[in-house]
Formats: C-alpha cells, structure tokens, sequence
C-alpha cells in the first residue's frame, strides 16, 4: 500500500513534538517536554516526550512510542491510517491504487464507518453548494439566518436531499456497502425499504479533534411540530456523543492561544459565535456535560467559561453538572446571557465589538453565581437558605487545589454572610466523607467542634527553598509513618522503628526546624506522639480541628501519588515508593538537611558581607571555618545520595 521510501518520508518530517503538540499542551523541562497524559487522567504532569529521541513516555500509564504510534493511539487508528494522516499533514504525497471492491471489504469495519462517513459528509457539502434543491433550500435556509459562507464552508456543513434516498442509492452506486450505512445511522431500514436519516435537513458534521467526521447532526427546515428540530446520528462504533464536543476541531488552536475555552449549547451557536471572531468556542449539543467531555477541554485550557441561556429553573437544573468541571481543577466562569437569547441570537443582533464586550463585562466566576443565584430567593427561608449554603460547600468541596478553596471560602463567606471557619469546617466535613467514607476507614466527623481558621502565614505558600523537602517529610509522615523500616533500641529491648519513629529522630536530634508554619505544626504534633509512645495515625490529622492541617492532610492523602519534584528524576519512584520506603525515607531526610545546611550556609554569607564590609576580619575567618565545616558536611550528605549531587 504505503511504500517504504514514503514511509521514511513521511517519519522524517513528523518531528514527535509537532505531532504530539497538536494534541496536548507542553512545556519545556530541561532536554525534554511535560504534559498531562492524553491517555489517562492525571493531574500532575508525567507525560514527556523527547525531542531528541524522536518518542513520547508516559510514566503515569506507561504509554510510549513514536509519532506514529502517537496518532495511532490518539486517533484510534491504524498503521496505514496514521501514516495517511501524517502524510496529509506534512503534505506528503502518498501514492496509492484505488482499492478494489476486495480491498474495501478487508479494511476494518471502523475505518470502512469513517470513509463512508467522509463521503457522506462530502456529498452532502456538494449537494448544498451545487445542487439546485441544496442551493434554493438548504442555502437560502442558511442565507436568511444570517450565516458567512466561509463559516459554513469551515464548518463543512451541507445538505440532504428531500428524496428519501439520495445519499443511500448514491453510496450504494459508488460501491459503500449497506452494512456501514446502517451501522453509521447514515440510512435506516424500515420494513424492508431503506431511506436516508437526515432526508431534507441541513447537515452539521460532527468532527474529531484531529478533523475526522465521526456524525452529523440534521436540523429540519420547516417547524414541523410533529419531527424532531435536531436528528444526530445514533452511538456507533465511531461516534460516540459524550466524548466529542462539536467544534473542538475548529477550536483547538483558538483555544490554546486564548487558554480558554467558551462553552455554548448548539451547533448554530458554535457557527454565529466563530462568526464573530470568538474561535475558541464548541459546544455540548445539547446535552448535560460529561466527564469525558471535560478532559478533552483540559487538555487544551483550564479555563472554561460556559455561556448560560435560558431561564432561571434550567439555570438551576444544570448547576449539579458544573461540579464535575470544578472537581477536574477547572476554572469555571459563567457568561448569563439576556433573557430570550442564546450565543447565536445575541451575537447576531450586537456589532462584533458589542458582543466580544457582553463576554468580557458578564463574566462571573462560577462559585460566586451560583451562591448568588441561589441565595437570591432563599432570603428570608431559612431552611432553603440552609441548604443553599450546603450546596455551594459542596461544590466548593469538590475544587482539588488546596489554595483555590481557601480563596473561594473567603469569597463566599462575603456573599453568604458566614464566617470562614464555619465554611472551612463544613467544606472539611465533606472532605472527609467523601473521599474516605468509601473506604470505610474513617467514621464521619459530625462532633467536630468549630474553630478559628488559622488565617495562613503568607510565607506558607511562597516557596521557602526547602518548601519541597519539608512537604515531602510531611507527606511520608502521613502517609507512611506507621509502617515499619527496621528495629530500634528501647529500654535495652529491640523494637520496631515506624517511618514516623526514624524521621523524628534524625530532626529532632539535629535540632532542624520547618520554615512552613504548616508542616512545623504537624510535624511537631508527631513528634509529640512519638515522644510519649503514642500511635499517631493520620486519621488524627485529618480530623484535625485546626483547618489548615486537616485539608492539607487530606489533600496530601487524597493524591493517589505526587510526582515529587525531588524526585522526579528517578521515575520509578512512583510506582515502587511503598516497597522502597527503607530507601525512600533515609533520602528524603538526607535531602531535607542539605536544604537546611544550604538554609544556613546562605544566612552565613549575608552575615560575612556584613563583616567585610566592616572590616571585621576575625568575625569573617570565624564564620568562614562554620560555612566549610556544612560545606564537608553537605559533601558528606551528596556521597550518602549516592551519584546525585547536592548543590
Ligand atoms: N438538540 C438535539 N435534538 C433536539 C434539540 C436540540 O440534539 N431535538 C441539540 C442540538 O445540538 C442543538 C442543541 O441541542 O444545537 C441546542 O438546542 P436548541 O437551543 O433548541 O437549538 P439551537 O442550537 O438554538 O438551534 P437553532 O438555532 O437552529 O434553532
Ligand atoms: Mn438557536
């Protein structure tokens, strides 16, 4: 089919980060590229790819290949299939017989629904341009609701025919065969005659991410009560309507460049809202957003903001589904359109500067208009009012990111009028119950008293040089700290040592503090317990009354695992941590000294400037001799690493 000298070609211009930028957003670390995986959900990048390697690894999922492998994967396609289409991109000619009927009938049942579908949809694109019926029917349709032709002409749209079969008896004759066209929706078969779906509609392809027509959508022309206004094509093998967004081909790039992705209901709306510059635009069709459809927006942008129409009862109906946006870390905003109009009307009837700036002046985080929203006719019930409020924690509660939800719990504390501490302890309430009630580990915290939330510091957050090497001590304390590395000596006797028994040890006995007031605090609290023997679990510090301990303890617990950044030089640290705590732990420490000592050996530095400057050469040597006594010691430390060296 393919010949080999074109293959080489073809695997010659389609450099790895070309192909798999297309598709997944990539920042440079170091030789090599990080992302999020576009084949499994993550939230801590660990999908690299290697420029000079020419492949892509997933050290999530373990996927990794090359670029053909990549599209391949990414595409659903195969070989032949991903060469072709690598081949359309880089403008490659590829040289192939026209396949026989034998041919057809060996390719795969999915690429078969794919050309037939491709061909329908070219069909149907002619029919509306060329054909007398298409252009005085279907065109002048188009025409009076006001649409560009290059809209309608990027968007592939077309047109079927009123004859009941025209696509089917056209397919038929060109050599498609009947079972695709059934399988596809394209035809129906009714008591032994077959007719076509979409017969007398205008034609909204449905396109992949990379441009492949995977449905259609038909719309009627006249209001027939009686038919459906929208007919879509049935779940196939190819078109699966909950894991596309229509208009995501058109908008990929738009919606890179702007990082943010508009969010309408209807194809006409994706058309009219294109139409008015607004590229990074695709819609849910119609229905409630799914979960699948909300990753393939995260791969491009974190950013979401949904372009609300309707009344206030749908408004409210559709609420529930926007957690499932905020549960993947998403920024949502809500654009409430006039009443009476959706995208497409509105931007028809405002100038193009008129409507760009309606998006930009009606924008509202989504937290604050929903607690608005739902506040606004609670007011004066106060059992309603109650369950509003639980209905914003909730979906305060479901924000992944630490830091978002103290932002939004003081936000809404404004609007709702209750104290932050009253919402910190609700929101960790249902922390606890959702995330470790399936487990059955933790018995819900009703009795939890309300307290005073630590407002935190402002270094809490900056990031302290040693910020990664003191979360990280945290981390394991919480994570491991009651499983046994080995033996220690008490009382004479041998007893077992807890991860938590050796990290306290080594700290304590060098006397090294935190420089986080958050990790210092929890790890005071461990220290405590092992000083006094007790079995300090990490149930104790998710209940903790203190709210800033109790969400970072969930938090830290609830990530499945963290790529370290310490550590994310030896990949198979995550899979393999648990196993290797023996080693993993004694590292950890090691490596939160060196950023002590180097801590200490900064301060040393500004302290001999100071000295120089005053001509105090005996204060100078003195503290030269402390800085090269952690200089041997950092030394010391870098050989116990092993080859990584500490700077
Ligand atoms: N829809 C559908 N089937 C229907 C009605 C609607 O699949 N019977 C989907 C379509 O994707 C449609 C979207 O829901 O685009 C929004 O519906 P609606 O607002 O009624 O249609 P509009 O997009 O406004 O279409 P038009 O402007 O052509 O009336
Ligand atoms: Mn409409």
């Amino acid at each position: 089919m393919i010949d080999h000298f074109t293959i080489d070609r073809i695997l010659d211009s389609a450099q790895i980060l070309d192909v798999v930028q297309e598709f997944v957003t990539l920042k440079k670390r170091g030789v090599n590229y990080l992302g999020l995986c576009p084949f499994h959900n993550e939230k801590t990048p660990s999908f690299t790819v290697s420029p000079a390697k020419g492949i892509f690894k997933c050290f999530g999922c373990g996927k990794g290949g090359n670029s053909v492998n990549f599209i391949m994967e990414h595409e659903h396609l195969s070989y032949p299939e991903a060469l072709r289409y690598l081949a359309r991109k880089y403008n490659i000619e590829v040289e192939e017989r026209e396949l026989t009927v034998e041919e057809i009938q060996r390719q795969t049942e999915r690429e078969s629904m794919l050309v037939l579908s491709a061909y329908a949809s070219r069909k149907f694109t002619e029919w509306l341009l060329h054909s007398d019926e298409g252009i005085a029917v279907g065109m002048s349709y188009f025409n009076e609701r006001g649409f560009r032709e290059d809209i309608l002409r990027k968007f592939e749209v077309g047109y079927s025919p009123e004859k009941y079969d025209s696509l089917t008896g056209a397919a038929l004759a060109d050599g498609y065969r009947k079972e695709y066209l059934l399988k596809t929706g394209l035809s129906v078969e009714k008591e032994e005659r077959i007719f076509d779906r979409f017969h007398g509609r205008v034609i909204f392809p449905i396109h992949s991410l990379s441009g492949q027509v995977l449905g259609f959508g038909g719309r009627i022309l006249k209001s027939d009560a009686k038919a459906a206004k929208y007919l879509n094509s049935p779940e196939s093998d190819i078109y699966h309507k909950s894991r596309i967004l229509y208009g995501i081909f058109q908008a990929r790039k738009a919606i890179i460049k702007e990082d943010k992705c508009y969010l309408v209901e209807g194809y006409t709306d994706v058309l009219s809202v294109h139409e008015s510059g607004i590229e990074n635009v695709v819609a849910s069709s119609g229905t409630a957003l799914t979960q699948e459809q909300v990753r393939l927006i995260k791969r491009f942008t974190q950013n979401i903001t949904i372009l609300y129409d309707g009344d206030e009862a749908g408004i409210k109906a559709s609420l529930r589904g926007i957690d499932l946006v905020l549960e993947e870390g998403m920024n949502v905003r809500i654009v409430l359109l006039p009443p009476g109009e959706d995208p497409d009307s509105l931007s028809k009837k405002l100038s193009v500067e008129a409507f760009t700036r309606y998006l930009a002046d009606n924008e509202t985080d989504f937290i604050r208009f929903k607690a608005e929203l739902l506040l606004k006719d609670a007011d004066r019930d106060p059992v309603r009012r109650a369950e509003a409020i639980r209905d914003i924690v909730r979906s305060i509660a479901v924000i992944p990111e630490l830091i978002t939800r103290t932002v939004f719990i003081k936000e809404c504390s404004n609007i709702i009028g209750l104290s932050e501490a009253v919402l910190y302890n609700e929101v960790s309430k249902l922390l606890r119950q959702q995330q470790f009630r399936d487990r059955n580990r933790y018995p819900d915290g009703q009795d939890l008293v309300a307290v005073k939330p630590r407002v935190p510091a402002k270094t809490d957050f900056k990031e302290a040089p040693s910020y990664y090497s003191e979360r990280e001590i945290i981390r394991l304390l919480l994570k491991y700290g009651s499983e046994v590395i080995g033996e220690k000596e008490s009382d004479g006797a041998k007893v077992k040592m807890t991860v938590a028994d050796f990290i306290v040890n080594e700290i304590t006995r060098d006397e090294l503090g935190f420089s986080i007031a958050v990790f210092g605090e929890i790890f005071s609290e461990y220290r405590f317990h092992v000083d006094q023997g007790i079995f300090a679990g990490d149930q104790h510090f998710v209940r903790h009354p203190d709210p800033a301990i109790s969400q970072l303890s969930v938090d830290m617990l609830a990530e499945s695992y963290e790529l370290a950044r310490i550590w994310s030089l030896r990949q198979s640290f995550v899979e393999s941590e648990g196993r290797m705590l023996k080693e993993v732990v004694p590292e950890t420490v090691l490596k939160f000294k060196s950023d002590k000592i180097k801590e200490m050996r900064q301060k040393m530095h500004t302290e001999i400037g100071i000295a120089a400057t005053a001509g105090d050469m005996e204060t100078v040597s003195r503290l030269q001799k402390q800085v090269n006594a952690l200089n041997k010691t950092l030394n010391e430390i870098s050989r116990n690493l092993g080859r990584r060296i500490v700077l």
